[in-house]
């Protein structure tokens, strides 16, 4: 089944044409696959596959994916392969100058989390981002070197490799590919990279393969630094991006503004692993990311505070199904920005806010049909003894992976590593840069998201596996800032409690509350009977265009595997 299939075509007048690149690579992965064509592709919005399937946000990557799978790889080895592509094929959120989180779920019920987040560098201190008089500088966290933390994705990569069964080496080979011998672009990234021309050009301390030209749709983009870059961590590893060529060129970046990473940041960076966020909900077993990711925990809240409720009776996005989850939003986003940090820096009390009785007490003064206030909901008592990409992944097997990873902004901080060829993060604007003061998402936060040396920044992004019957079942995430937890948190209600099939979930306007503003977001299709209905109840309605691309894999009755990719971008899938 193909929905909505579009392509790309450039003509192909170019060296790639000889299987030849700019430093005279000589192409292994494209020749062995005749049917991924960098220069002619189809986004497919939704199919169903006998063995495997990955769903990302470029057909290219997804195909990668899909190659890999086919040729014995398992679905660590096709994320790898994957995440890599995304670097080149979607430069604005896709990379290795960011970092993420991997989820997974072995066939044999094992879970992992493998936390890649950047760190703060190590001469970060509390007060950073603030001017004289104490007041936030937000050009600082966003803009430049001086937003970066250390980037996570190289090393979140090759820990996940551990769990692989193909060469590290194969896994990055499609990437160098498409870097050295272009692929073509669509009218979103050409749209994206013309309008950050001047940004790219003011940030970095050199032009670089992105502000080379006036972009449209089927051109070709050719990355040759960050093909050079790629096939330093094809040779070398780790050392390939935290250390030699690739580490001098990241520090001499720095200087051009402002940054502050050193050498020795680089090389200490490591990945941790993290215990995933475990809970049920209406017969279903919900796994998902735990801190520095905020994801986990709020819906873990949110799911279990609405889980007395029938809501599959209130109908999806009426006045009372989004009244109830709304308040639920409400209430998890204050304990958001009061309780969660870094675990290794502060006391997350993640037993207490995912606990059933947590979330009861929570909602004890929910009236349904009355719109709550932001000013008498505050954070609970606890005592305890929009850039970003998801993607998706099951294998024949029924391994699950799910990863959410990000620069944060589109095209992170806008810095081009000159030299290297990729995109530097803003992610420090994810502390609280100042108690109160709210970052690029409106979120507040205070002690727990602060800034210190080696502390990840608090995140919202929440790769979700799902399984019933104790058997693999859903791989689901999506970008969108702070509206991330708030999707996910939908789109598994769209399916649980509204029976709806995974791209009709992923599909359907979503809405978002996060305590602070007082406010509802929705998207521009949203219902217009149900913004006036919850007007008339005193709620704050909001239009706010789009959020997020979700995308999925969901194993279905017969086994087989159907992918989803979100309506709202490029997003497309493939298996086989
Ligand atoms: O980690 C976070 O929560 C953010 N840096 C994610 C940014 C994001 O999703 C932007 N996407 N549209």
């Amino acid at each position: 089944m193909k929905l909505n299939k579009s392509s790309f075509l450039a003509p192909t007048l170019s060296l790639a044409f000889l299987g030849l690149g700019f430093a005279g690579h000589t192409q292994t992965f494209l020749k062995k696959h005749p049917g991924i064509n960098p220069y002619h592709y189809e986004v497919v919005k939704e199919a169903s596959f006998a063995h495997g399937a990955v769903s990302s946000a470029h057909p290219l990557a997804s195909m990668v994916g899909a190659a890999i799978l086919k040729e014995g790889g398992n679905a660590f080895d096709a994320a790898i392969a994957t995440q890599f592509s995304l670097a080149v094929v979607f430069p604005g959120a896709g990379n290795i100058g960011g970092g993420g989180f991997m989820l997974s779920r072995k066939a044999n019920g094992d879970l992992m989390g493998i936390d890649y987040r950047e760190a703060a560098p190590s001469k970060a201190n509390r007060d950073m981002y603030l001017d004289d008089k104490g007041n936030p500088i937000t050009k600082m966290s966003l803009d430049g070197a001086s937003a970066s933390g250390i980037p996570g994705s190289v090393a979140g990569m090759i820990a996940t490799h551990a769990y692989a069964k193909l060469a590290l080496s194969d896994l990055i080979e499609p990437a160098i590919e498409f870097a050295e011998f272009g692929y073509v672009i669509t009218e979103k990234e050409a749209n994206g990279l013309n309008s950050q021309k001047a940004n790219f050009l003011k940030n970095s301390s050199a032009p670089s393969a992105f502000t080379k030209q006036q972009w449209k749709a089927g051109d070709t983009l050719y990355q040759p630094e960050l093909a050079a870059t790629l096939k330093r961590i094809q040779k070398n590893g780790l050392a390939g991006f935290y250390e030699g060529e690739t580490a001098d060129f990241i520090v001499k970046e720095m200087q051009h503004s402002g940054g502050i990473i050193s050498k020795e940041d680089l090389k200490n960076y490591h990945p941790k692993f993290r215990k995933p966020i475990e809970f049920d909900y209406k017969g279903h077993h919900i796994i998902s990311f735990s801190p520095p990711s905020s994801g986990g925990i709020l819906i873990a809240q949110m799911l279990q505070m609405i889980a007395p409720y029938n809501v599959g009776s209130m109908g999806i996005n009426t006045e009372a199904s989004v009244g109830l989850m709304v308040e639920a939003q409400r209430r998890a986003y204050a304990d958001r920005a009061e309780h969660m940090g870094d675990p290794d820096f502060w006391k997350v009390p993640t037993k207490t806010l995912i606990s059933e009785g947590y979330a009861k007490e929570r909602m004890k003064d929910y009236v349904p049909g009355v719109a709550g206030s932001s000013k008498i909901t505050q954070a609970g008592q606890v005592h305890e003894s929009e850039q970003t990409t998801h993607f998706s992944v099951i294998d024949a097997e029924g391994n699950m992976v799910a990863i959410t990873t990000t620069l944060n902004d589109t095209y992170g901080n806008k810095t081009i590593v000159a030299g290297a060829g990729f995109l530097l993060n803003n992610e420090m604007d994810d502390f609280s840069v100042k108690p109160g003061s709210p970052n690029m998402y409106g979120a507040i936060g205070g002690e727990a998201n602060s800034i210190q040396p080696g502390k990840r920044m608090l995140s919202s992004m929440t790769p979700t596996l799902v399984t019933l019957n104790g058997k693999p079942y859903i791989s689901i995430g999506t970008p969108g800032g702070t509206t991330i937890p708030n999707q996910v948190f939908e789109g598994l209600v769209n399916i649980i409690d509204h029976k709806m099939s995974l791209k009709a979930a992923i599909d359907a306007p979503k809405f978002h509350h996060q305590w602070i503003p007082d406010m509802i977001g929705v998207e521009s299709d949203f219902p217009d009977a149900t913004i006036e209905a919850l007007k008339a109840k005193g709620y704050n309605v909001t239009k706010r265009g789009r959020f997020g691309r979700m995308d999925g894999v969901q194993i279905m009755p017969d086994g087989k595997r159907t992918a989803a990719g979100d309506k709202r971008g490029d997003d497309s899938v493939a298996g086989y």
